[in-house]
């Protein structure tokens, strides 16, 4: 299945988007979980379409962000007509676009939205995306860009339990990975995506401490 209006639709779609959600951040969420995917289904060549679909739903997956987008029902409907161009039944766009409007860590703080399969490979990459040396970085551009200090130890992690609260709050960076990234490695769906997390986890980890022991002069 030819992706070329996809991938073109969100270079246009995130070409301003200096954040962290860019269209490299979809490239990579896009190749990881159809990696993923493959990696735990052997025979998964032969099923091109749910490569296609899990693709499709990580290169698009940001574009009807709150965060980066400021009309995503009229972005929602220009993808209905996308999907169908590019030669997706009415039945995956449905998943690909659930998954789109259902797969991010704040919409699920409160309930958490079972996805399609093809979701919960998407989901378990673009949370990997939030891990590692990338997360690091995207961490401190998406607190930067938001006007975030790095650190401050007089200001404690809080425990975030509703989706309003975390959209609110505004912290620390520094705050950000107990706020949520070090919860991110027991809330994987797939068994590739969980190891790849608990690496990448420990990286940051790592690091935070390294950050606490340079602070203490
Ligand atoms: P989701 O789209 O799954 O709800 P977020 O909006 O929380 O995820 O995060 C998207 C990216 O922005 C992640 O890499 C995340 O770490 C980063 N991010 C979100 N909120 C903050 C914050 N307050 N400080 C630093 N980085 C943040
Ligand atoms: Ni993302």
């Amino acid at each position: 299945m030819d992706l070329v209006k996809i991938t073109d639709f969100v270079k246009a779609q995130l070409k301003n988007e200096k954040t962290g959600h860019d269209f490299y951040h979809g490239q990579r969420v896009a190749h990881l979980a159809s990696k993923l995917y493959l990696q735990d289904n052997a025979d998964a060549r032969s099923n091109s379409r749910m490569v296609a679909i899990i693709q499709a739903a990580g290169y698009l997956h940001d574009t009807i962000d709150e965060k980066v987008c400021a009309d995503p029902e009229a972005v929602l409907k220009q993808l209905t007509g996308l999907l169908a161009q590019v030669g997706f039944s009415e039945l995956e766009a449905k998943d690909i676009l659930f998954t789109m409007q259902h797969m991010s860590f704040a919409k699920n703080i409160e309930h958490r939205y079972q996805l399609p399969l093809s979701g919960q490979y998407v989901q378990d990459a673009d949370r990997i995306e939030s891990l590692g040396a990338i997360g690091i970085a995207r961490a401190f551009t998406f607190g930067g860009a938001h006007g975030n200090v790095i650190y401050d130890p007089q200001i404690k992690p809080q425990k975030l339990v509703s989706h309003s609260q975390y959209r609110k709050h505004t912290e620390t960076t520094i705050n950000h990975f107990d706020e949520k990234l070090f919860q991110l490695e027991d809330l994987m769906n797939t068994v590739g995506g969980t190891k790849l997390a608990h690496e990448r986890t420990e990286f940051m980890r790592a690091f935070v401490a390294e950050f606490k022991h340079e602070w203490e002069v």
